[in-house]
């Protein structure tokens, strides 16, 4: 058995919109994205379909960097706008019982003590359902925005996510168990003996704790890491409970599964209640043939003006570089040779573009995958093979999907692809525990 989670790519923002680019089943998406009636179904839904969680992606930045200018992050709603996922958490846990709500917190930029204490106050409100995909973000607007002139260097964020992680941790914990009694009789709501601060001193954070409110039915919040670097991958071994996985190939998916196992090992963890996500987006049809047809319209768009200037944008989001300033029919060898950056930014340059050297930006920006679908395009039926064939391989843990959030794309997936694969027995068709962290697990 393995496990499906949805990837919420656009956050609590504005979700496909636009039938040019995302299909004809947008429906309210561009008036609506801002209520909660679209992630209820989707998250109601994924758990009839036996989803482990819902991944909800943060950043808090509105890019004007593009061209110099926020014109093409507005017109076409890139990443922006986006509302807190936080709020949001407690509706969806109103409307399901099981399925795991996860949303994306920076330790770049919480203080972990309002984040420890607005976890433990959502695991309360989730019954134990809350997890946290903690990431160290990367963008220089976002860190403008919380009072840093510059983002901290990435090894630098990293370090402070350790901390953070190590602080969280220390304030869950800082009511022992045993801590609360409640006895009305008696007149006796806590034991303080059982209740200490926790006076944490580090490099980046200081926290005196303990946390004022009491530990929920968790204790400990579950963490999904995203960063796939060395630093990602270790700070995920570290203290992680599931991590994101972006894989090209088959063997990269082996060997990222092998690495991250090595590494749980090294910290003393047993790589057995750690899970792998392999991030991908599917393309799923009633027939193999109308998948690869919805698949050729999307690369057909891809190679239009709007495709190739969304892709240019991301591009730029990514790295940093304006490719929007450059000209569209530069190979990309004489495109690096041209940017004047330092060295690092230069060797990061050409790991992006490897193997693509020979092309023109413009053949990049038209054909570069955003998220590879690793061979998932066919009938219902058909993906649950392949999908079964790769975990088979693999040796597990599972897929987290990036679709469209459409309502279209959550039926296709929950009532044509996932019930395919609980009738086989290869996702979870009930969920046996109270907890998000104990349900992830084991079956
Ligand atoms: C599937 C996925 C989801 C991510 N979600 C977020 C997010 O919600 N917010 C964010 O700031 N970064 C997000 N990231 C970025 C990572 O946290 C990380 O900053 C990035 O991958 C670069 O770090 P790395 O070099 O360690 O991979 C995500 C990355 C992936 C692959």
């Amino acid at each position: 058995m393995y496990r499906l989670a949805w990837f919420l790519g656009e956050g609590f923002g504005i979700q496909a919109w636009n039938p040019a680019s995302a299909g004809a089943f947008t429906g309210t998406n561009a008036r609506d994205w801002p209520k909660a009636d679209l992630y209820v179904d989707l998250t109601s839904s994924l758990e009839r379909a036996g989803f482990d969680f819902l991944l909800i992606e943060d950043t808090s930045q509105v890019d004007d960097t593009f061209r110099g200018s926020a014109e093409v992050t507005l017109r076409v709603g890139l990443w922006a706008p986006k509302s807190d996922p936080l709020p949001l958490v407690p509706l969806l846990a109103q409307r399901t019982r099981h399925i795991g709500i996860v949303p994306t917190l920076t330790t770049t930029f919480y203080p972990p003590y309002l984040a420890a204490r607005l976890l433990a106050t959502l695991d309360h409100l989730t019954d134990g359902r809350i997890g946290a995909n903690i990431v160290t973000s990367g963008s220089e607007l976002a860190a403008q925005n919380y009072g840093y002139e510059k983002l901290p260097p990435k090894d630098v964020r990293y370090r402070m996510a350790n901390e953070w992680v190590e602080v969280m941790k220390q304030l869950h914990q800082s009511w022992e168990p045993g801590a609360v009694i409640a006895d009305v009789e008696r007149g006796v709501y806590a034991d303080h003996a059982k209740v200490h601060p926790i006076h944490f001193k580090g490099e980046y954070f200081a926290c005196r704790g303990p946390l004022n409110t009491i530990p929920g039915p968790q204790r400990t919040i579950p963490l999904v890491e995203a960063g796939n670097s060395p630093a990602g991958r270790d700070l995920a071994a570290r203290y992680a409970d599931a991590m994101i996985a972006q894989c090209h190939t088959i063997e990269d998916m082996k060997a990222f599964r092998e690495d991250m196992h090595a590494r749980l090992e090294g910290y003393g963890r047993d790589p057995a209640e750690f899970r792998v996500m392999f991030l991908c987006s599917p393309v799923i049809a009633a027939t193999d043939d109308e998948a690869r047809r919805r698949r050729d319209a999307y690369k057909a768009w891809r190679r239009t003006d709007a495709g190739v200037e969304y892709m240019l944008w991301y591009m730029e989001h990514v790295s940093g570089i304006d490719f929007g300033r450059y000209d569209l029919d530069t190979e990309v060898s004489a495109l690096i040779a041209q940017i004047n950056a330092d060295k690092e930014v230069v060797s990061s340059l050409a790991k992006m573009f490897v193997g693509e050297e020979g092309k023109t930006l413009r053949e990049v920006a038209q054909t570069r995958e955003h998220v590879e679908d690793l061979g998932l395009i066919g009938s219902t039926k058909t993906v649950a093979d392949k999908m079964d064939a790769l975990m088979e391989e693999v040796g597990g843990d599972g897929f987290l999907l990036y679709m469209p959030t459409t309502r279209h794309q959550i039926a296709e997936v929950c009532d044509g692809l996932a019930p395919i694969l609980q009738r086989r027995g290869s996702i979870r068709s009930s969920y046996p525990h109270a907890t998000f962290r104990d349900n992830l697990r084991s079956f």
